[in-house]
């Protein structure tokens, strides 16, 4: 049974994961509409901060899969390929949407900074270059968004069957 369950550091990593990303949507999503002031700064700071952390995080989480492959999928056909397609979605996604955001945020003309440590930026101030970036951070975000909602559903399916799919990707209530 326990070859067929997610490992502990890989449930830690997709649970701390899922937080992070839903209060980055959150917060991306709130902070462009304040008021210029200390607060939208503040808020964005804190955004740039933790989006860095995922993308650290996405790291960690991909080395560590390489070297630990997860169980097979439970779910047969159709269905099976559509979980399989939508996990390696989601994967780009944890890649691809942070990178944006790091370039919209390097061709600006403001110090980027992780938790308040200033990092090297890839690019320059250039309104247009930012621009585009900003546009793919915001596709990027909002298709992240659409593959979440796919793949809570898929699973709020499989908790409603009460299949074991869900018990896989939580910690073993039955180790000792
Ligand atoms: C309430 C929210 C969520 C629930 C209930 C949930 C549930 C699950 C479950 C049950 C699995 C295992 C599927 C299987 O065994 O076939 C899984 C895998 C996965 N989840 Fe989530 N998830 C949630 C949120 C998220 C979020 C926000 C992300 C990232 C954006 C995410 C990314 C992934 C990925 C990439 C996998 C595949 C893991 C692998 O096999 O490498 N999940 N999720
Ligand atoms: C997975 C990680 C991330 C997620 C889920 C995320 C999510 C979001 C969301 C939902 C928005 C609002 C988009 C809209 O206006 O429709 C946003 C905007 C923004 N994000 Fe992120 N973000 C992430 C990582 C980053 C990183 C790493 C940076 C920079 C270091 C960053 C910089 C920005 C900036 C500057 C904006 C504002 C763009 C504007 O003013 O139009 N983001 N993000």
């Amino acid at each position: 049974m326990n070859g067929q369950r997610y490992s502990l550091p890989a449930i830690l990593l997709h649970w701390g994961q899922a937080i992070l990303i839903v209060w980055l949507l959150w917060l991306g999503w709130t902070m462009t509409d304040l008021p210029k002031g200390a607060e939208r700064s503040a808020a964005y700071g804190l955004h740039k901060s933790l989006g860095l952390l995922a993308l650290l995080l996405v790291a960690v989480r991909l080395a560590w899969r390489w070297r630990n492959p997860p169980p097979a999928l439970t779910a047969q056909g159709w269905e099976g390929r559509l979980a399989h397609a939508t996990h390696h979605a989601l994967y780009l996604f944890l890649v691809l949407a942070p990178l944006a955001g790091y370039l919209a945020s390097s061709f600006t003309p403001y110090a980027l900074k992780f938790f308040g440590v200033e990092i090297p930026k890839a690019g320059w101030p250039d309104e247009g270059l930012n621009g585009v970036f900003k546009l793919l951070h915001q596709a990027m975000v909002w298709g992240g968004g659409g593959l979440i909602l796919l793949h809570v559903a898929g699973a709020a399916k499989h908790a409603l069957l009460r299949d074991g799919t869900l018990s896989r990707m939580l910690p073993d209530k039955s180790a000792p």
